[in-house]
């Protein structure tokens, strides 16, 4: 897709929801406790997001990294997603909001494979916002995975070597999504932690001190008033020298 508009508004917000362990140690709970209320939290910001026009809003669930932790955390946390793509997130499709998930099948129980072709189907035809969650993904296993489909496209001669550039490889993401306009990481943390490494190429970023439970609506509506008043220039220089 095109990345050099200058636009304005966002088409494609992403989020990194970091900080559901802290928020919940912190008040003294259980870390599940954490990652149920940043569910409830992302369910509002998708309502909202898709009340303010955003078209695209993705969002880092599970890293492929997260199979490290306890096998009680992982646990929950697949019990949770499959929760919400069989239920809560059904119950979205009425907005009209769209669920895609992005990630390698691999090492996925097969009731979570299964409910995660459940929300796909059930929301596939809705036109709004597009929820793009990613669960069991990495940026460089995406764009290993990605090269590895355009090799196999080269050797069965599906394509030629002149038809990959840097529009087209996004056709080989897991999803063929628009560029990223902005980019929050909530959780007091620096870093992009393998998250949507191709399509963040200019993205704007901010880090919020919030945990993601307690990020909010009028803390999005911060980001994009910040956001509408960058410039973006691509690389190219500021508009009143040229
Ligand atoms: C990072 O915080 C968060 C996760 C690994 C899980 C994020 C999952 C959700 C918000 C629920 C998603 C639900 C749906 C329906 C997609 P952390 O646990 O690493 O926090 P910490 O850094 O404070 O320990």
């Amino acid at each position: 897709m095109e990345n050099n508009d200058k636009i304005k508004a966002p088409c494609h917000v992403a989020i990194i929801m970091d900080g559901n362990g802290r928020w919940a140690t912190s008040r003294g709970k259980k870390r599940s406790a954490g990652h149920k209320q940043g569910a409830k939290t992302l369910e509002q910001i998708a309502i909202y997001a898709n009340k303010i026009n955003i078209k695209y809003l993705s969002v880092y669930a599970f890293s492929t990294d997260n199979f490290k932790r306890s096998a009680e955390e992982v646990g929950f946390l697949m019990d949770l997603l499959i929760y919400y793509f069989n239920n809560k997130l059904v119950k979205l499709s009425k907005e009209g909001i769209r669920v895609i998930i992005s990630g390698r099948k691999d090492h996925l129980r097969n009731d979570v494979l299964e409910s995660i072709d459940n929300i796909q189907k059930i929301t596939k035809d809705n036109d709004r916002l597009v929820l793009n969650i990613c669960l069991n993904y990495g940026a460089q296993e995406e764009i290993v995975d990605a090269s590895l489909k355009i090799a196999n496209d080269l050797e069965s001669k599906k394509i030629t070597r002149d038809s990959i550039n840097k529009d087209s490889f996004y056709k080989y993401l897991y999803q063929d999504l628009p560029p990223i306009d902005i980019l929050i990481r909530t959780g007091k943390e620096h870093r992009l932690s393998n998250f949507m490494l191709y399509q963040a190429s200019y993205a704007e970023i901010y880090f919020s001190d919030s945990y993601f439970p307690d990020f909010n609506e009028k803390e999005l509506d911060s980001i994009i008033e910040d956001f509408s008043k960058v410039e973006r220039r691509y690389g190219d220089v500021k508009r009143i020298e040229k």
